[in-house]
């Protein structure tokens, strides 16, 4: 049997002109880009071959599919680099696009990926801070999901020396949001507590490392029992297992006064005890809709319980309870420069030690139902990142280890949870 046919996701190939392609890519060529524009005529005419995940349709897992995208090679635009990529990150968006609840993702068929690291092949002109054999982290609307990729200049940031490119590709969407809500919305300062929900996954990691460059923070984090004692050692202050127990009370146990933020990437009945429990003058920002997703399928009825149980406030409430209630949502942030600054803080903080992504696992592009599966059945700690180099056969996935322990109660839970959801 042939690596490809061993794979869940069977390998396809693509035609020109068969994927709507607005920013997609790919151009030049790999081997003998020039450093200051893409390629020599001849080149231009051969035509490139890529694999790519490329969204089909909605639905399961079998709507992600891995196809060879055959594309005539174009010039690079003044401005853009093309990038070959080492890894990507894989975000909770993919999971809800998959599903049609990601509105920044474009009708299918379409490339996913809105995050990955790798290293520059060819720079465009007018290209001067980015050269030939850089090593860049990436970042776009979608369409990072494949072995090469043009995006504008500005939309790479150079990595750190010691980072490796799975670190890279997991930077931009998990750590921009939690910076951002922390420290532009919420304004963190010595001495608060902050709530962080989905504790254990990516922007939850993030947050809680985040939380540490300033003094005295206390974190509040909630997630499945199995994954405590990593994110304690990652300075979750008070872990609380939100399956078994009632977060608010055992947050209320410890602060009967409640805490000043609350990051919510839940949505509903979890929003109206986020606002409940912020302390006057505490903020609540809201960032995520994860309730509405329950499993591999669209659920409809985890959809109208959200939306029929999500806050409702006026202002006048809002005055007279003095808080403060936000909206976070990188894909609609269109202020390039609040970007580049964050990313700029963020890879210094990286250097200086401060924070450092987890990586839970390393999926190959044939792969990729299992590391959605790995996300949607709630095993990971940290983050999932996929692999566009083809597997080679007897590799297998290294996981950490404590979310592989999940026990089989924990695991029934989660199905009697998402069925009364
Ligand atoms: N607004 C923005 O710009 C933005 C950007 C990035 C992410 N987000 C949002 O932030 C949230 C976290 O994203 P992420 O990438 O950090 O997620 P992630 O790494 O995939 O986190 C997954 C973990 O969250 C927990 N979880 C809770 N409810 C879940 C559910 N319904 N389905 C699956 N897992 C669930 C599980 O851990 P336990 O076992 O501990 O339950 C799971 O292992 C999502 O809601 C996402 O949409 C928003």
């Amino acid at each position: 049997m042939s690596g490809e046919e061993e794979a869940p996701t069977q390998q396809q190939h693509q035609q020109p002109g068969q994927e709507r392609t607005p920013d997609e890519p790919p151009p030049s060529p790999p081997a003998a880009a020039p450093s200051s524009s893409s390629s020599s005529p001849a080149a231009e005419e051969e035509p490139l071959s890529c694999r790519a995940l490329v969204l089909t349709g909605y639905g399961g897992y079998d709507k992600v599919k891995l196809q060879v995208k055959t594309q005539r090679r174009a010039r690079l635009q003044a401005g853009e680099v093309l990038v070959r990529v080492k890894a990507c990150g894989l975000n909770f968006a993919e999971l809800m696009g998959r599903q049609g609840l990601y509105e920044p993702l474009p009708a299918p068929p379409v490339t996913m990926g809105m995050e990955g690291s790798g290293v520059v092949e060819a720079v465009g002109e007018d290209v001067e801070d980015r050269r030939v054999g850089d090593r860049v982290i990436a970042m776009s609307r979608f369409g990072m999901f494949q072995e090469v990729v043009v995006v504008p200049a500005d939309r790479t940031f150079p990595m750190p020396e010691q980072m490796s490119f799975e670190e890279g590709a997991a930077i931009p969407i998990n750590y921009l949001t939690a910076y951002m809500m922390l420290f532009e919305m919420a304004n963190v300062r010595p001495g608060k507590s902050v709530l962080v929900h989905m504790a254990a996954g990516g922007v939850g990691i993030a947050a809680t490392q985040l939380c540490q460059t300033v003094p005295d923070v206390t974190v509040f984090g909630t997630a499945s029992a199995s994954k405590h004692e990593t994110i304690a050692q990652g300075g979750v202050t008070h872990p609380i297992d939100y399956r078994t127990k009632d977060y608010v009370e055992e947050i209320r146990k410890i602060s009967p006064k409640g805490v000043d933020i609350v990051l919510d990437p839940l949505g509903g009945s979890d929003t109206q005890k986020g606002f409940n429990l912020l302390k006057p003058l505490g903020t609540l920002i809201v960032f995520g809709a994860a309730n509405c997703v329950t499993g591999q399928k669209k659920s409809l009825l985890a959809m109208m319980k959200t939306w029929y149980n999500q806050l409702s406030l006026n202002t006048m409430k809002l005055m007279q309870t003095n808080k403060a209630v936000c909206g976070f949502h990188l894909g609609y942030m269109a202020e390039d420069q609040l970007i580049d600054r964050a990313m700029r803080e963020l890879l210094e903080l990286y250097r200086q030690g401060k924070i450092k992504p987890r990586i839970d696992s390393c999926y190959h592009f044939e792969e990729v139902a299992d590391a959605m599966r790995r996300m949607h059945d709630r095993h990971n700690i940290g983050k999932v990142i996929l692999l566009p180099e083809p597997k080679k056969p007897g590799e297998n996935v290294e996981k950490t280890e404590a979310a592989d322990n999940k026990t089989k109660e924990e695991a029934a839970t989660e199905e009697v949870k998402a069925e009364k959801d």
